[in-house]
This record gives structure tokens, sequence and C-alpha cells, in this order.
């Protein structure tokens, strides 16, 4: 009864959606359990990059079922485009393909407009959210006048909650110049058209999941963003809106701790963040832009500029331990090549000590300066290699020492996004 959780380990967009593409041949099902629109995974299909934002990157392989669990928040609008597109690339998408909660939330036209206008210029609270959503939704599932994706069942009760939804906000509204305020009767219509394309989608996915689970489906629960975002773990108040870490996977899915087997961490060999929030590697200048051009690092959702950095072991060494990661992936390798040295960050400073563990205030996180270890670098570009053996002696020598500093072992290395481009590291643990 394999059932693999994978978690990003830094600030998200650490490579999940290729790494999850990959284990994903080998999997019966796969499922997204938090987050919403504002994730970007993005995976070669055909020999094209495809970005996928909502539905999980196992669906360009025939052989799984794709679940949208109950943690992650719908806009129906992103998903049922997001739907057409797969199959404009002749990808099949239908309800025995992909099953999607009837406990999710609905992300609402005007739950856009709520997440925008907290991100106005000048605004405290500005937090440099995707503006897809996200947060408001979930502000409503937790406040609990959220609208769930088992309303589209019944267009009267979906009214009903609409209405108490849309008066909760009716302060909000009324400060909008009238011709930007929202029209219940329009956007009842709007859902109620979705609803009826969705309908044969909706199924009771917890159910649903653990008879597979307990018939011994191979299942990979797929995590949106990373550990640094999570809205517990992560550098709060600049976090996504969700759990982000292994304990989401159980509560978005319904599948309980009991039934993960094994949880896999992602990281890059160096750290990016997109969005405000402390970083404490974050380089500037030439070797940024450097790292920025040579990674490809914009956002696959926002198309915004990554800040870039070195390798936070602080950061990595707490996902692990947060998540409890059983392994690592260590993604990216092939863009550290061409420097005479690489830095991996060790531990923190602050006024006068030093940290070894990932603090909770981002007041100290956003004054710490690193401290770095310095190690060899290689020449040689690294994305043709195809096994272990091939990497250059410091290259091993880096993966080695990231090995030894988060205390976990990496069980796969990656040097390009194609999935031959994925190597087995030699001893490591069997993920499935
Ligand atoms: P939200 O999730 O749109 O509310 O944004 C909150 C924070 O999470 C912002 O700093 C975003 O840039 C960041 N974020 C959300 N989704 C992703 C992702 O998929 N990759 C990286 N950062 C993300």
């Amino acid at each position: 009864m394999p059932v693999l959780v994978v978690v990003g380990a830094q600030w998200g967009d650490e490579g999940k959606g290729a790494m999850v593409d990959m284990l994903a041949q080998e999997a019966d099902i796969v499922v997204r359990f938090q987050g919403g629109a504002n994730a970007g995974h993005t995976v070669i299909y055909r020999g094209q990059p495809l970005a996928l934002h909502l539905i999980p990157a196992g669906i360009t392989h025939e052989h799984t079922v794709c679940v949208l669990g109950n943690g992650v928040v719908i806009d129906p609008k992103a998903l049922l485009e997001e739907m057409e597109k797969l199959r404009s690339l002749g990808i099949h998408v239908s309800p025995d393909r992909l099953k999607i909660s009837d406990r999710a939330h609905l992300t609402l036209p005007y739950h856009r407009i709520l997440d925008a206008a907290r991100e106005m210029a000048g605004s405290r609270l500005r937090l440099g959210t995707t503006r897809r959503g996200v947060g408001p939704t979930y502000v409503d599932k937790v406040d609990r006048v959220g609208v769930r994706v088992g309303d589209l069942q019944h267009p009267e009760r979906l009214r009903e909650k609409l209405q108490i939804n849309f008066e909760h906000k009716r302060a909000f509204f009324n400060a909008l110049p009238p011709e930007e305020r929202p029209d219940f009767n329009a956007i009842l219509d709007e859902i109620l058209s979705y609803a009826e394309v969705l309908r044969p989608y909706i199924a009771d996915t917890v159910t649903w999941l653990n008879q597979q689970a307990d018939a011994g489906k191979r299942i990979l629960l797929e995590g949106a963003q990373g550990t640094g975002l999570d809205v517990d773990f992560g550098t709060y108040p600049f976090v996504t809106s969700s759990n982000t870490t292994a304990g989401g996977a159980c509560t978005g899915s319904g599948l309980p701790p009991t039934k993960i087997t094994e949880v896999l961490g992602i990281t890059k060999a160096y750290t990016t963040r997109v969005g405000e929030g402390p970083f404490p590697t974050e380089l500037q200048g030439s070797l940024a832009v450097h790292l920025r051009e040579k990674g490809r690092e914009y956002g696959a959702t926002t198309g915004r500029p990554r800040r870039c950095g070195w390798f936070d072991a602080v950061l990595v060494r707490y996902a692990v331990m947060v998540n409890g990661c059983t392994a690592l992936a260590l993604t990216k390798l092939d863009v550290l090549s061409g420097y005479p040295e690489v830095k991996v960050c060790v531990a923190y400073r602050f006024r006068g000590d030093t940290l070894t563990t990932f603090p909770a205030e981002v007041c100290v996180l956003g004054e710490v300066e690193p401290v770095y270890e310095t190690l060899p670098g290689w020449d040689e570009p690294l994305s043709h290699c195809r096994s272990w053996s091939q990497l250059p002696s410091h290259a091993q020598r880096f993966v080695e020492r990231v090995r030894e500093l988060v205390g976990t072992p990496i069980a796969m290395v990656s040097v390009g996004p194609e999935r031959e481009a994925v190597l087995s590291v030699p001893n490591a643990p069997n993920l499935w």
C-alpha cells in the first residue's frame, strides 16, 4: 500500500511538477491536496513545457486517475480552461480520469477582487500574492461561509450558500465604485453554467481514496508551493493560506497519517522565492541575475522574476523535520555549473548568536546573516549526464555535503527538465 507524499522543501518552485511527472509513471492515482490556481507545475509533454495550475501533473499519464482533494480551493473557470487546454493537446480528461472532491471549496469570481484589493500599492498587508483569490477563499472556508463543490449538485442550495457568502461581503462591495460591484444574479448564472459541466466529475473522494489505498493502489499526493510558504510553519505572514507540508496531505485528502508510507521533499540546488518576505541567502547583482537567467527563474503562474540565492541548509533541514521527509530530490544541479566555488548556508548569525534552527519571527529572519561553507565548483555542463557516475566529482561532493547537512538521504538529482535528466543516487531509498 505505497502512499507517497511529495512536498516542496523551500519557498515553492522546487521542480515538484517534473518529479511528480516522473513518479506518476508508477502511480495509479495522483492527488492534489491544497492550494488552488496559485500553483504552477511545469511538466514536459511531447517535448513542450506544459504549465498546470490546478490539475495534478499525473494527468499526462493515460493510466493514472487524478484527484482534486478536499483541501484544494477550486476556481471553476480556471479549472474548465485547464481541462480544455489539456484536451486540445490530445490528453484524455473525463470523469473516470479526474475526480473532484465534493468537500473542496470554490473560489468565486469576487475572491480575486478581494485578493487584489489587499495587494493594492500602499497597503500595509501587501504580501505579493498571485492574486488568484486563494487567500480569500480559505478565509471563507474557515469563517464557515464558503461555497463547496458539492453545492454545485443542488442549484437551490447553491443559490442559498452563494447568497450567504455574498451578503457577508456587502460592506466591501458597497465601497467599490458602482460599475465594479459584482452582480449576484450574474454570478449565480455563471456558477450554474460551470456546475452543468463539472457535475459528473464530483465525487466523495475521501471514501474513494481510502478504499483505493486499502486495495493496495499506489497513491501519489502532490503538494503545491513549499514549506517556507506553509501557513503554520512558513515565514508568516508572508505565506500562502494552506498547509503545504505533509500534514496537509492528510487533512487535504482524507487519507490518515497511518496510511502515508514515504515523504519526498523537493529542493533546488540553490534557493528561489517569489513575492515578499525574508530570504536570508538572497543574492543581489550579477550573481543573482546569472542564476535567474540560467535557471529560467520566472513564475509559472504570474511570470514574475524569482528572487535567487545560495542553498540554505537551515531552511531545508527544518523542512525535513516538519515534513518527516524520508528522502529528498535535489533539482537543477546543472544550473550551478561554471562557478569557481559554490556556497551553502549552514547557520545564521543573529546579533552575535549563531542560529542553527529556523526562527519563527520574520523580523529575526529578515535580519540574520548567513554563515556560508564554500565548496569547490565545477566547470562541466551537466545537462547531458544520464547517471550519477557521469557527474563531475565536485558536483557529487556538493550533493553529499547537502545530504550531511540536512540529515536525510538524497534519492534523486535532476540536471534538466526531461524525465531522463533525473538521476538516481547510489544507495538511495526506494520510494515506491
Ligand atoms: P497566494 O498563494 O497567491 O496567496 O500568495 C501568497 C505567497 O505565496 C506569495 O508570496 C506568492 O508569491 C507565493 N506563492 C503562491 N503560490 C506559489 C507557487 O506556486 N510558487 C511559488 N510561490 C507561490
